[in-house]
């Protein structure tokens, strides 16, 4: 089974960024946790602050890998290119959250790219890439 775990904008700083919110964890460490958790599952990782780059991922790998983690950051409650992207691909996609984005502002409630989601993920820390990925298993 191949796997990506793909994270937008501003997710490269985890572990400095608002660690009251974030946590204190870089995603590097994570990862390399998380591919050791699920050993035998192929599981890949890219990061982007680009929307474009995101597409272009999600369009590279959407007809060939068996599911994507997505944490789109705030393109999330932005970007209709990136719902667009999902709804067009045959690959099965899981929206994920560090933070309980339903208890925080209220422009963080709206997802563009949920109505074209498996199922979203929130709130749980760097354990919401963990619950996504057993969801597949
Ligand atoms: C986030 C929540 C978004 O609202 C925010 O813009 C992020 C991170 C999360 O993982 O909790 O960058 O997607």
């Amino acid at each position: 089974m191949k796997i990506l775990v793909l994270n937008g904008p501003n997710l490269n700083l985890l572990g400095k960024r608002e660690p009251e919110i974030y946590g204190n964890q870089s995603f590097q460490d994570y990862f390399s946790q998380l591919k050791l958790n699920f050993s035998n599952i192929d599981l890949e990782y890219y990061q982007s602050n680009i929307e474009g780059e995101l597409i272009n991922k999600i369009h590279e790998i959407g007809f060939s890998y068996d599911a994507i983690i997505f944490n789109a950051g705030a393109y999330t409650h932005t970007s209709v290119a990136l719902g667009d992207a999902i709804k067009g691909i045959d690959t099965p996609v899981i929206e994920v959250h560090i933070s309980n984005v339903h208890s925080r502002e209220d422009f963080r409630h709206t997802s563009y790219i949920a109505p074209y989601c498996k199922g979203t993920i929130a709130g749980f820390g760097l354990k919401s890439y963990d619950l996504a990925i057993q969801s597949f298993i």
